[in-house]
């Protein structure tokens, strides 16, 4: 594992868009495994500036996100589907046939799942995922508790994550109670993983989750059995990260 320490959130932004871009120069046609949330905004505006700059080219780029509501059409501005187009999708050049969510609106959600998996199988894998970290450890929509040998699925999304993601609805009872997310299991097969995080309020949880023990309890913990995992980080989410000695033998740690 390598830790960037980023100086705020502008510059782990710019630490994060840097990987990706160097990922798209090394392999064009890479596939790209996507996040929402808050944290990746800032990630897109930067890749968006480049590509306006014509440093950077999606036209061979593929992708996959990690996640997508259960119930919203893709028109809903709280779809996530919505907030890629919004963030990344619009702004640069690449193909809409090769943009790839959960569709939040199928019924089946079995066979939507095994599709989804299959699409990710048949486009080769995952080359670099990119995450954000949720404040009780989840990923994707992998809550606590979550069996590590998960691939997509369709899960009940937590108390905690429905409070937490309210601020975007008119109230608690229009956030969608279930959605569609890889699984741990699909998550750990991609080749590279970036993990980007900021704020203190998340320093507690980054500390747990790449070294304290390897458990469900804490499903970004999983991460540390990854052998090609990238921790972009400001100074503020690795905050707790005080005992040089405790974490520099588990990480390369550059600042
Ligand atoms: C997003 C996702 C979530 C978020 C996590 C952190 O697609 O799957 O796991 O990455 O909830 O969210 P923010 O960045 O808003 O703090």
């Amino acid at each position: 594992m390598i830790i960037y320490e980023a100086k705020d959130y502008k510059d782990m932004s710019r630490k994060a868009a840097n990987i990706i871009s160097a990922q798209i120069i090394m392999k064009p046609n890479c596939v790209l495994g996507l996040a929402t949330g808050s944290t990746p905004i800032g990630t897109y505006e930067q890749l968006v500036e480049w590509y306006h700059k014509g440093d950077l080219d999606f036209s061979k780029v593929t992708s996959v996100n990690l996640d997508e509501y259960r119930g919203l059409e893709k028109s809903n501005d709280q779809s996530y589907d919505y907030f890629m187009h919004e963030h990344l999708f619009d702004k640069v050049n690449i193909h809409p046939e090769n943009v790839n969510l959960p569709d939040g609106m199928a019924e089946d959600a079995e066979k939507e799942c095994k599709r989804y998996e299959e699409l990710i199988r048949s486009l080769g894998g995952v080359d670099l995922q990119l995450l954000g970290l949720g404040h009780n450890g989840h990923i994707g929509f992998n809550e606590p508790g979550a069996a590590f040998e998960k691939e997509t699925h369709c899960v009940n999304l937590t108390e905690r994550t429905i409070e937490a993601n309210k601020r975007f609805f008119a109230s608690a009872d229009d956030v969608p109670k279930q959605a569609f997310t890889m699984g741990i299991k699909t998550i750990m097969q991609a080749k590279k993983i970036l993990v980007i995080a900021s704020g203190e309020d998340k320093a507690e949880i980054l500390k747990e989750a790449f070294f304290g023990p390897v458990t469900p309890a804490v499903p970004a913990s999983i991460l540390q059995l990854h052998n090609n995992v990238i921790v972009v980080g400001d100074q503020a989410v690795l905050s707790k990260l005080t005992n040089k000695d405790e974490y520099v033998t588990n990480a390369d740690y550059r600042k």
